[in-house]
C-alpha cells in the first residue's frame, strides 16, 4: 500500500515541480460546440498580432446589486425610486480582493505589470492588450484566423482553458469565442426612401381612433412625425422643462454620425421652438468614435434617433454617444489590432460618468445566439447597474420578425449556431436583457403591429418575474403544441412595449426621407420616457429608472393594446397580437396622458 501511494506521488511532484506554478494545470472554461455557422478557417494568427483582452472578474454580491435594482423599481416598495449612487453600485460588483490579487499575479507569470492593466471603474473588468502568441499561451489555446462567408475576418479561438489557481477568479475573457461580427452589429433600420417634401398635405379629414378615441392628422398615416407621435401618443401640447434636471441620450456605432444641421433642417420642418433655440446635441466620444459633420457622412439611424428623441424631448438636456470599434481585421495587410465587443466600450465609458442621461436609447442589435452567452449575461449585468443608478434603458426589438430577417436563403435563416443545426426562432440581444425595455413596431392609424416587429423569447435568459403574469397569459392562449421546439416558453419575452415604425420622416444630408424599423421605435419610446420623467422631476420625484417592473403592473393600463398583425419569420406566420401582452407588440403603445397620471 505505502509503496503504490509513493509510485503514485512521486511523478506528480516531479510534474508540479518542473512547470511554472500559476500555469500546472489549465481547465477548460469555455468552448464552442462547432465553429459559428458562416465562420471557417482562413490561417494560423500572426503570432505579434496585438489583441486586446477583457478579462471579467465575478461580482460576488451581484444578487444583492439585483434584489436593490428590483427594490427601487418596484412602484409599491417603500425604497420605489431611491436610486442607487454610483460608489454603491461599484461597491456591490466589484471582484473579492482575492480574485484581484489572483488574476494579478497571474497576469504578472506572464510578464504582463500591474500599471499596465486598464480596469473598469468598479474594478470587475482587466484589460490587457497581448500579442497572440502571449494570449495563446495564457489560455493554452490556437487562436486562427477566421473568415466569414460574406468576407469578414477575425482572430478567434473554439475553446480557451485557465490555469487551476484563476479558474474560479475569471467569468469569461474575450476576444476568443465571440464570433459576433461588429460590422454585423445590425441597426434595426427595415427601410429609407426619399419622402416626397413637404408633409403630405392633409386633405381628408382627422382619423379618430375609435379604440382609443383619440384623433390624429390624416397625414399620420403615410408620414410619421413629431406631433404625429404626440397625437397619437396622447401628449399634444405637453411642453418639458429645461430647468428639471432631465436628459436624454442616444448611442451610436459602426461610425455613424448625427449631423447637427440635418437636426436644425429636422427641427425647422417639425419642431419650431427647438429650431429658433438653435438646439443641438452634446457629442461624447468612446473609444475614439469620430464626428465628422461632412453632411454626406451623416447616418441615418444617427439622425432618426437623435431627431426624434431629442425633439419629442425638446428643450431637455440630449447626448449622443459615438463608439468606435477597432479596425476590422484584415490579414493581408496585417491590421495591427482586433475588434472588441462595443457594447462592453459604451458600458465602461457611460459607467464611469457621475450622471449618464436619465433614458438612453439604443437601436442597434445582434442575434442573441451569435453573442457568447456569458458575454451576454455580463453585458446585462451592467445594464442592470445602469438601472440600479436611475437609468432607463431601450433597445429596438428587431426587424425579423420571429426570426433574424435574413432574406437570404442560402445563410439559412433560423439556424441554430450551437452545431446542432436545429430551425429554431431567433431572438435579439441586447433586447432579450431583462433589464433593458424591448420596443417593438406598430404602423398605420389606427395602429396595427408591424409584420417586421421582433418578438419572441430569449434562450439566455430565464422569463423575469414581472413578466410571469403578462406572458402566461399569452402562452394560455397559444392554441396547444404552437411552435413546439422553436423558442422557450421559459424565456425572458420580448418586446416589453411597442412603438410606430414606418415612414418616419428623418433628415438625412439636407433631404427628407422615409425610415422605417424597430430603430425608429425605440427613440420613439425612449422620448415618451423623457416626457414622464419630466412629469416626475417637476413634481420633485426621482426619474423612472429601471421600468419595467413599472409598466407590468401600476402602469400597464396607460397602454393602447394592439390586437391586429403578426410578426412572420423561420417559415412561419409568428405570433399573432392579442389583447393583453404579446410577442409582437408587448403591452402595446404608450398613452401619456394616462401614464403620466400613473406615474406623478
Ligand atoms: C391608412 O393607410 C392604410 C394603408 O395605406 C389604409 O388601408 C387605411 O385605410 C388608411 N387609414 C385611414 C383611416 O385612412
Ligand atoms: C465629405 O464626404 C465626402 C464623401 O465621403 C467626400 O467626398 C468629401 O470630400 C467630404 N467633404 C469634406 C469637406 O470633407
Ligand atoms: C451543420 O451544418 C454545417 C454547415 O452546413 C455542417 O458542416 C455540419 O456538419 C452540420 N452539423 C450537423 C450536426 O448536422
Ligand atoms: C393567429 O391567428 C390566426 C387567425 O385567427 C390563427 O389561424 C393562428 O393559429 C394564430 N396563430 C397563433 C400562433 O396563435
Amino acid at each position: 500500500m505505502w509503496a503504490n501511494s509513493l509510485v503514485v506521488l512521486l511523478p506528480l511532484v516531479v510534474y508540479v515541480l518542473a512547470r511554472p506554478s500559476p500555469d500546472c494545470e489549465h481547465k477548460v472554461k469555455e468552448q464552442l460546440g462547432a465553429p459559428p455557422r458562416g465562420w471557417t478557417i482562413h490561417g494560423p494568427a500572426p503570432a505579434d498580432h496585438s489583441i486586446q483582452l477583457r478579462i471579467a472578474l465575478p461580482q460576488p454580491n451581484f444578487g444583492v446589486l439585483e434584489e436593490h435594482l428590483y427594490a427601487v423599481s418596484d412602484p409599491v416598495h417603500e425604497r420605489y425610486g431611491q436610486h442607487l449612487s454610483k460608489e454603491e453600485v461599484e461597491e456591490l460588483v466589484a471582484p473579492h480582493p482575492e480574485s484581484v490579487d489572483a488574476v494579478t499575479e497571474w497576469l504578472a507569470s506572464h510578464g504582463i505589470q500591474e500599471e499596465s492593466i486598464g480596469r473598469s471603474p468598479a474594478g470587475d473588468w482587466f484589460n490587457i492588450r497581448v500579442p497572440v502568441s502571449v494570449a495563446e499561451e495564457m489560455l493554452n489555446t490556437k487562436y486562427h484566423v477566421w473568415q466569414h462567408a460574406d468576407g469578414d475576418f477575425l482572430v478567434r479561438t473554439t475553446a480557451y482553458s485557465l490555469p487551476a489557481v484563476v479558474f474560479d477568479h475569471v467569468e469569461l475573457i474575450q476576444p476568443t469565442t465571440m464570433f459576433g461580427r461588429f460590422k454585423a452589429l445590425k441597426s434595426t433600420i427595415h427601410s429609407v426612401h426619399k419622402a416626397n417634401a413637404p408633409i403630405p398635405s392633409a386633405n381628408s379629414p382627422p382619423i379618430v381612433d375609435a379604440a382609443t378615441g383619440v384623433t390624429v392628422d390624416a397625414s399620420c398615416n403615410s408620414t410619421i412625425t413629431v406631433t404625429c407621435l404626440k397625437e397619437l401618443y396622447n401628449a399634444v401640447g405637453v411642453t418639458p422643462s429645461a430647468h428639471v434636471g432631465n436628459s436624454v441620450g442616444i448611442t451610436g456605432y459602426l461610425e455613424q454620425f448625427a449631423n447637427r444641421a440635418d437636426l436644425q433642417a429636422f427641427f425647422e420642418d417639425q419642431v419650431p421652438a427647438a429650431a429658433a433655440a438653435k438646439s443641438t446635441f452634446k457629442f461624447i466620444s468612446v473609444n475614439g468614435g469620430l464626428d465628422s459633420q461632412n453632411a454626406s457622412d451623416a447616418g441615418v439611424e444617427a439622425n432618426l434617433d437623435t431627431q426624434f428623441a431629442f425633439g419629442l424631448t425638446f428643450p431637455a438636456a440630449s447626448t449622443f454617444y459615438s463608439t468606435a470599434g477597432e479596425p476590422p481585421f484584415i490579414p493581408d495587410i496585417g491590421t495591427p489590432t482586433d475588434t472588441n465587443e462595443p457594447y462592453a466600450q459604451w458600458l465602461d465609458f457611460v459607467l464611469s460618468h457621475p450622471s449618464p442621461p436619465l433614458v438612453i436609447s439604443t437601436s442597434y442589435g445582434d442575434d442573441e445566439q451569435t453573442v457568447p452567452e456569458s458575454f451576454a449575461k455580463r453585458a446585462c449585468a451592467g445594464f442592470a447597474q445602469l438601472g440600479a443608478r436611475g437609468v432607463t434603458l431601450t433597445a429596438s426589438s428587431g426587424d425579423g420578425g420571429v426570426g433574424d430577417g435574413d432574406p437570404d436563403p442560402a445563410t439559412q435563416q433560423c439556424i441554430t449556431n450551437d452545431g446542432t443545426n436545429r430551425t429554431a426562432f431567433i431572438p435579439g440581444f441586447p433586447a432579450s436583457c431583462p433589464f433593458i425595455t424591448a420596443v417593438g413596431g406598430t404602423f398605420l392609424v389606427p395602429e396595427t403591429a408591424v409584420p417586421f416587429s421582433g418578438g419572441g423569447f430569449s434562450n439566455f435568459f430565464a422569463r423575469p418575474s414581472y413578466q410571469d403574469a403578462a406572458v402566461e397569459g399569452f402562452l394560455n392562449k397559444l392554441p396547444k403544441g404552437t411552435f413546439a421546439g422553436l423558442f422557450n416558453p421559459n424565456g425572458r419575452a420580448i418586446p416589453d412595449v411597442s412603438a410606430q415604425s414606418v415612414n418616419f420622416r428623418v433628415f438625412v444630408a439636407g433631404e427628407p426621407n422615409l425610415v422605417a424599423g424597430t430603430s425608429a421605435s425605440s427613440p420613439a419610446f425612449a422620448g415618451f420616457i423623457g416626457l414622464l420623467n419630466d412629469g416626475r422631476l417637476k413634481k420633485g420625484l426621482p426619474p423612472l429608472g429601471f421600468v419595467n417592473p413599472l409598466l407590468y403592473s401600476k402602469a400597464a393600463s396607460g397602454f393602447n393594446d394592439i390586437t391586429t398583425g403578426n410578426n412572420p419569420g423561420c417559415g412561419t406566420e409568428g405570433f399573432n397580437a392579442t389583447k393583453g401582452w404579446d410577442a409582437v407588440t408587448g403591452l402595446g403603445t404608450p398613452n401619456f396622458g394616462k401614464l403620466l397620471k400613473l406615474v406623478t
